[in-house]
């Protein structure tokens, strides 16, 4: 393919070469002249090991070359990459400036040549700012051409930049409507990866997530090598140990959207490490505000729910979660709390609580936020949706048809699970964070 690359920083010059590895035919353009010099030098315009080689190499097989004109390097390309910055403003929101000049400019020379060249946008910006870009570009086309605006984020790392693009852990597309399954083995042919075709907006959050969560590692790895320092532990070996577990640390568990953690350990746990933070006065601001970040998921979706005028929740899960009937520091017990104290009735559905309502190891705490809790619960479920404007579920519950309950006109549900089996319930459904 004949590929052209706008923007010759990090991502684009390592673009630039790796495609023309692959065999495509390359053509860079910046505004910057002394960056497109140096690649038609042969020369890399950053320090990024291996770079300067490939550029030299396919400089000299003439698959290679730069333009400070953006008009050129669109002439004869079947796909433009932009690789161009998108750096913070003030506030921390994108400047999407230049992403979108280039995007107006790109529509101007395909309208002038009347070939929809697919846009592949690199460029990390957030789904409004892609949503907005979008809407710019379709009001320049105005239905002339479809806006083959594509959302491909790239995943690399400076300093492994060059391995990375040849080793993706994944490949993304987002795509506005028409966009060709075949991008990926055209694009990159030879490499194996997970590859996502997806809408634009899923694909710019897929990328957010990522930087996001690798922050997070770091300074959760960080505030707990604090913590080990203060307490004269090498938190390389702890770390170390951590890591051999990929059933439940390094895994998919624990990484699902849905409602706050709960039970007798975590927030324990937690709350004994934080506590040793302050009494030795070692800050650990992250690992300090998780609680209330947890809280504030209860407090949120309670807040959703008494929004809505509801006067009756039937709530289906107590326990902290499936297959117990511990009610420690359950958040669906703080939630029934909240809820019924702000004046709305509540029933609740589940059998392991009701079964142990009266022996229950744990329902002096259960108590103490809902003192009639006996009242409210059940292992009936029809009862319970019947007595119940607004049911929330927490989990799904073994033998329980969702669609088989006394359904009724009036009736909505809050699903804060993500994964039940609702097909064939035919009343509105509030999913928590889809
Ligand atoms: N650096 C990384 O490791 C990395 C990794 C993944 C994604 N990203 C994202 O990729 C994008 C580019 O990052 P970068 O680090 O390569 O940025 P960069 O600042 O190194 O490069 C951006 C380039 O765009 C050029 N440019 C400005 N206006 C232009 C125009 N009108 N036409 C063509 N080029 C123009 C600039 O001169 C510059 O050379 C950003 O959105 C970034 O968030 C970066």
């Amino acid at each position: 393919m004949k590929i052209a690359v706008y923007g010759l920083g990090y991502v684009g010059s390592t673009t630039l070469a790796c495609l023309a590895e692959m065999g495509h035919e390359m053509i860079g353009t910046d505004p910057n002249p002394g960056k497109v010099e140096l690649i038609n030098a042969g020369k890399s315009p950053m320090v990024e090991p291996g770079l300067p080689e490939m550029l030299a190499k396919h400089r000299a097989t003439g698959r290679i070359r730069a333009t400070t004109d953006g008009r050129e390097a669109f002439k004869d390309a079947d796909a433009c990459l932009l690789c161009v910055g998108t750096p913070p403003m003030a506030d921390g929101f994108v400047d999407q400036r230049v992403l979108e000049k280039v995007v107006l400019e790109i529509a101007d020379l395909r309208l002038e040549s009347g070939r929809t060249c697919p846009m592949l946008v690199r460029s990390t910006a957030l789904p409004v700012v892609h949503q907005d870009i979008i809407a710019i570009l379709e009001e320049r086309l105005a239905g002339r051409q479809t806006p083959a605006y594509v959302v491909h984020p790239e995943f690399l790392r400076e300093g492994s930049a060059i391995d990375d693009f040849f080793h993706p852990a994944k490949i993304v597309f987002g795509c506005t409507g028409e966009c060709g399954r075949n991008f990926s083995e055209s694009l990159y042919p030879g490499i194996t990866a997970p590859t996502v075709y997806t809408d634009p907006l899923t694909a710019a959050l897929a990328k957010y997530a990522d930087n996001c969560f690798h922050a997070v590692k770091v300074t959760f790895a960080n505030e707990i090598g604090a913590l080990c320092k203060g307490m004269g532990v090498d938190s390389r070996l702890v770390m170390d140990v951590f890591c051999l577990d990929t059933k439940l640390n390094i895994s998919p568990v624990y990484l699902k959207p849905g409602f706050a953690y709960g039970g007798s350990c975590l927030g324990k746990d937690l709350a004994a490490m934080n506590a040793y933070g302050k009494r030795t006065g070692i800050h650990v601001p992250m690992l300090a505000n998780v609680e209330e970040s947890n809280l504030n998921q209860i407090r949120a979706v309670a807040d959703r729910i008494l929004a809505t005028g509801t006067k009756s929740v039937g709530l289906f899960g107590l326990a902290f979660k499936e297959r117990t009937d511990d009610l420690r520091d359950s958040p669906l017990v703080i939630l029934g709390e909240r809820l019924d104290k702000a004046g709305v009735k509540i029933h609740i559905y589940d059998p392991a609580i009701y079964a142990v309502a009266y022996s229950g190891s744990h329902m002096a705490y259960a108590l103490e936020h809902l003192p009639d809790l006996r009242r409210m619960i059940s292992d009936d479920a029809p009862k319970v949706i019947g007595a119940s404007d607004t049911i929330v579920i927490s989990r799904a519950f073994p033998g329980l048809a969702w669609r088989d309950l006394p359904w009724r006109e009036g009736h909505s549900i809050m699903d804060l699970n993500g994964s039940l089996d609702l097909a064939g319930v035919d009343v509105p459904v509030t999913g928590l964070y889809w």
